[in-house]
């Protein structure tokens, strides 16, 4: 059942923005209003999350996922459309209401998650339900509780700077989850983290939705990290949504050139599975086996395959078996009853879709970044008055202010209130690390 439904979002920076969606809705382009100094971050934006989904939100830096995002709890007011969870419009709400709602159904959880340096992991963990007014000892015992879900048992005691990047990253998790909140909003959460560390956090994240069943909307512009995370995926592209579907939707069937060049250098053999691209059983039938005999029926397609696997078999498995002999690989449902064939031809056909010449399938390596492949867009310095703008509701749950100052101060870098940043340590537009070296990872894992 959806939980989460935006429905034809929009929100528009600068002045007058109700004329600028009426503009957008009679077909005026982002970069017409750019031109009078407004800006179209969303655009039309519909979509709905039920309970126990990932909906990852890609694209590359300035597309609009952050502001996206914040509309989503209300951090930010859409300029039109309409935002529900659990069927109330959070544009209805009373500032008052709506602060209730955003303590005690919604958390979110940033890229750079700042904590409060005097308190100690626990305390911080706890942090949400001390807003919420939750005596100490039940926050306490609920936010231990969070860190071992989180992967900190022992380290309750401990202070901030004693923790690594990564650990620091799942006190911001535990802090979310201690909250019970059912509404997880990720902005790149996993960002800024080493690539083997930020496996490890997609993993535990994958691990704990299994049995949490969160309703999460996590953003990225890492499109292995999309592809891993997503049951479903929205592509955002200068502020409009341009495809949402499963991993597999996005590969195998692009709404677009622009999909299809981003997508172009994703390692398809990790994220298609055999019930994805296989072809009818039926298909088989009539054809001979090695040993010379026909194939008429299921069983003999059984007993004739050089494999049989299930339905959710990476296609970079299915290599070896494939170019054993002729007879199509069979695939079977949780049940072991033939779902479908993976003959050759189709593999091959499927991992070259979209792909350059030479396929990118089951090369660790890969070609030149998608950075070249998809021009991304520098990011602009959000003036001091509309950080102020945003600052508003920000503090009332975000990171502590305090630290993301320091962090910012002492990086020299452009930190937004709510402890988000869109600069790497580097310097770099968040666009610019692409899906390249993530990429390898998985292709190597
Ligand atoms: N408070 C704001 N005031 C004016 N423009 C903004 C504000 N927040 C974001 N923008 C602009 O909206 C666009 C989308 O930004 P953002 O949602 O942060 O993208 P992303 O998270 O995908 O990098 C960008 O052009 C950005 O400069
Ligand atoms: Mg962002």
């Amino acid at each position: 059942m959806a939980r989460l439904q935006a429905e034809h979002v929009y929100k528009v920076f600068g002045r007058r923005p109700e004329d600028a969606v009426r503009r957008l809705e009679d077909g005026a382009s982002r970069e017409e209003l750019r031109a009078d100094g407004t800006t179209a971050a969303v655009i039309d934006a519909s979509f709905s999350v039920d309970e126990g989904q990932i909906f990852v939100v890609m694209g590359l830096s300035g597309s609009g996922k952050s502001t996206l995002l914040r509309t989503l709890n209300g951090l930010l007011e859409p300029t039109a459309g309409s935002v529900r969870f659990d069927g109330q419009d959070l544009t209805s709400l009373s500032d008052r209401e709506l602060r209730k709602v955003r303590s005690e159904k919604i958390s979110m959880v940033f890229q750079h998650f700042a904590l409060f340096p005097h308190r100690s992991v626990l305390e911080n963990a706890a942090y949400g339900l001390e807003v919420q007014g939750v005596p100490r000892a039940e926050r306490e015992k609920r936010a231990t509780e969070a860190l071992h879900l989180a992967g900190l048992e022992g380290w309750e005691k401990s202070w901030p700077d004693e923790l690594s990047g990564g650990m620091q990253q799942r006190v911001g998790l535990a802090r979310a989850l201690a909250t019970d909140a059912d509404l997880l909003l990720m902005d790149e959460s996993f960002s800024a983290l080493d690539p083997l560390i930020r496996r490890d956090m997609q993993d535990q994240l994958l691990e704990l939705q299994k049995t949490l069943k969160k309703t999460i909307v996590f953003i990225t512009h890492d499109l292995n990290e999309a592809m891993r995370l997503g049951d479903r995926i929205a592509v955002m592209r200068d502020g409009r949504i341009v495809q949402i579907g499963s991993a597999e939707d996005i590969l195998l069937r692009p709404a677009n050139d622009y999909v299809a060049s981003f997508i172009q250098d994703v390692d398809r053999s990790r994220v298609l599975t055999a019930g994805a691209i296989m072809v009818d059983a039926d298909e088989v039938l009539g054809r001979t086996a090695d040993h010379g005999e026909t194939i008429r029926t299921a069983e003999d397609f059984l007993a004739a395959a050089p494999a049989t696997v299930p339905l959710d078999t990476p296609v970079a498995e299915l290599f070896g078996p494939c170019s054993l002999g002729t007879v199509p690989v069979a695939v079977v449902d949780a049940e072991g009853a033939l779902a479908g064939a993976v003959p050759v031809q189709r593999l091959l056909s499927v991992l070259g879709e979209g792909g350059q010449p030479g396929g990118t399938a089951g090369q660790a390596g890969g070609t030149a970044g998608q950075a070249d492949a998809v021009k991304t867009e520098t990011v602009k310095t959000k003036t001091a008055k509309t950080k102020a703008a945003d600052t508003r509701a920000a503090e009332a749950e975000a990171a502590p202010t305090e630290t993301a100052d320091k962090k910012a101060d002492a990086g020299g870098r452009q930190t937004a209130a709510d402890g988000t940043a869109d600069v790497q340590p580097d310097g770099k537009p968040d666009g610019m690390t692409g899906g390249k070296p993530e990429g390898k990872v998985i292709a190597g894992a």
